[in-house]
């Protein structure tokens, strides 16, 4: 009998377990290959001799318990489900690189998984690629007081990094609702942006290096640790964004600001979504430099926290909600700052209800209502996910758009994000997962988005489920680029293959 199908994630929060629970709640997730419209590629299939090869070069650390195996076949969202039959858990980039030398040899395909919280389906095999997870890559190597630069290796969770910067006076430039569950390599495989994008911008420009294996063995070492370093093309960018498709990355070398001295954090209702672009307006303006993010959620998003994770509206019932929270370095300036901006606020009308939190436990209580939509929604039902990039002022139009056209096809739409960076997260929960319904989804909201000029994949990537729209958001030329890229780097094509390039006609 498996357990909960919920697990902890972040500070006392619960993410839904990648594993195909028994229990009532969670029903079982149909193999990929069967969904989706996908043909096994001619690679190797895992043999008694190469089970061997793997025991010498992992001794102890290879899995094929299939019991084990599930929780690694079934992604976060429980929407994908591969048939691994072989789980790796490498402890360091050598091993990394014999596993891939062979690999490559062999013709095995191989889909490297960090903490399996991935949302577009790329951490998990589609049909049996070997599953190599960094898990036990999970040392931190060094961290510099003066500069902040933390060294670590790939499998390190978020929650843990951040927890040792802070002991030293830093925090992570980046912070996720998965954060007790993701690692730092699936963070730079992804890309991902998260809550803290608005101040310390994206891992592009914070991670100053990487080492990454290539899908031949070949440890390529890029583990600078300089801010300033022109020597050519920055190889590191390549992996960065890239999903396992080019290389695993194997450690990483990231920049960590210092810890702001006050944090604030206020929660306010607003009457609807013009309001909302307005108090974000008076926001930048007023607040200036110490403004660190500015979320929002709609009104649904805060009936789904309740009525699913029993947490409690701090202000009165609203259409939309944000969150604004100040960083800085001096409590009493941020304090007059934020009381000005407030007063304000409530004089115009723009918002009707509010909270303030300077005290850590009150902040996370009001963080918990933005981070947990996800787990939410995932109780909820099947979901629809979509995270897309707009123009600000156009962010939430396709939210009341999808309502009026999916009608009681759809249980829930809802609209939620980093409005500061232009990023809708907008789900759409169902009963169950329906073909007809996701045709009702696509390619409409992908149109609708490249109208706006908008990205098809602002954060989250494009692994399985985007592969076949990036179109949407690239010209063909790109697109060739990146197919080029890719034969180039693992000319074989064993890394995380039918992920991130369009499938080939
Ligand atoms: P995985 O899910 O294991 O893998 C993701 C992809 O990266 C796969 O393609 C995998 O093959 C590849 N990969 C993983 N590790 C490596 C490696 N070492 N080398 C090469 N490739 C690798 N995302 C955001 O951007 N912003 C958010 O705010 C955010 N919030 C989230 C909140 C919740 C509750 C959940 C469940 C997810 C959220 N995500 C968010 C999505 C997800 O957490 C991120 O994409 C995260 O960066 C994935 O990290 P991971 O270690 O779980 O990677
Ligand atoms: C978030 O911002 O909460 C994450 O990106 C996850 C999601 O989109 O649900
Ligand atoms: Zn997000």
């Amino acid at each position: 009998m498996w357990g909960s199908p919920w697990r902890v994630v972040g500070t006392g929060s619960l993410v839904r377990r990648g594993s195909s629970s028994t229990s009532s709640r969670a029903p079982e997730v149909v193999l990929t290959h069967e969904r989706y419209p996908v043909q096994r590629l001619p690679f190797s299939v895992v043999s008694e001799e190469d089970r061997a090869a793997f025991e010498r070069m992992v001794p102890g650390r290879v899995i094929m318990d299939p019991e084990e195996l599930e929780a690694s076949n079934v992604d976060w969202l429980r929407s994908m489900r591969g048939c691994s039959k072989v789980l790796l858990r490498p402890r360091t980039s050598e091993e990394v690189s014999h596993i891939l030398r062979y690999c490559h040899e062999r013709n095995l395909a191989v889909n490297t998984q960090g903490g399996n919280t991935g949302m577009v389906g790329g951490s998990v095999p589609v049909f049996d690629e070997i599953i190599l997870s960094t898990a036990l890559m999970n040392q931190v190597i060094s961290f510099h007081d003066m500069s902040g630069t933390l060294v670590c290796q790939a499998g390190c969770v978020l929650e843990e990094l951040s927890r040792h910067v802070e002991e030293r006076g830093f925090v992570m430039p980046l912070d996720l609702g998965a954060k007790g569950t993701c690692h730092i390599g699936g963070n730079l495989a992804t890309n991902a942006g998260g809550l803290r994008f608005l101040r310390y911008g994206s891992l592009r420009g914070t991670v100053l290096g990487l080492e990454a294996v290539l899908a031949d063995g070949t440890v390529l070492n890029c583990l600078m640790s300089l801010r300033k370093d022109n020597t050519g093309y920055d190889l590191k960018q390549l992996f960065i964004g890239s999903e396992g498709t080019l290389g695993v990355i194997t450690a990483v070398s990231i920049l960590c600001p210092p810890k702001p001295r006050a944090v604030n954090v206020a929660f306010l209702g607003c009457p609807g979504f013009a309001e909302v672009l307005q108090t974000f307006h008076t926001c930048r303006g007023m607040l200036g430099e110490i403004l660190s993010a500015f979320e929002f959620m709609d009104a649904t998003c805060m009936q789904l926290v309740g009525r699913h994770l029993h947490l409690a509206s701090p202000v009165q019932e609203s259409p939309f909600y944000v969150l604004v929270e100040t960083s800085g370095s001096r409590a009493e300036h941020d304090a007059e700052k934020l009381s000005g901006f407030l007063e304000q606020l409530l004089g115009s009308g723009l918002v009707t209800d509010g909270t303030l939190a300077t005290d850590q436990r009150k902040i996370k209580a009001l963080w918990a209502l933005r981070e947990r939509i996800t787990e939410a929604l995932s109780r909820d039902g099947y979901v629809y996910k979509y995270d897309i990039s707009l123009p600000v002022e156009r962010l939430y139009d396709l939210v009341p758009d999808l309502r009026a056209r999916l009608g009681p096809r759809a249980k829930h739409v809802v609209g939620y994000g980093h409005l500061g960076d232009g990023n809708l997260h907008l789900n759409v929960t169902a009963e169950a997962f329906s073909a007809a319904l996701l045709g009702e989804l696509e390619p409409y909201v992908y149109e609708w988005t490249a109208g706006q000029r908008g990205s098809v994949s602002a954060e989250h990537g494009v692994g399985f489920k985007k592969r076949d729209v990036l179109g949407y958001s690239k010209p063909p030329e790109a697109l060739h680029l990146m197919r080029q890229l890719k034969t180039l780097l693992d000319p074989k094509g064993i890394l995380n293959p039918y992920k991130t390039l369009p499938a080939q006609a």
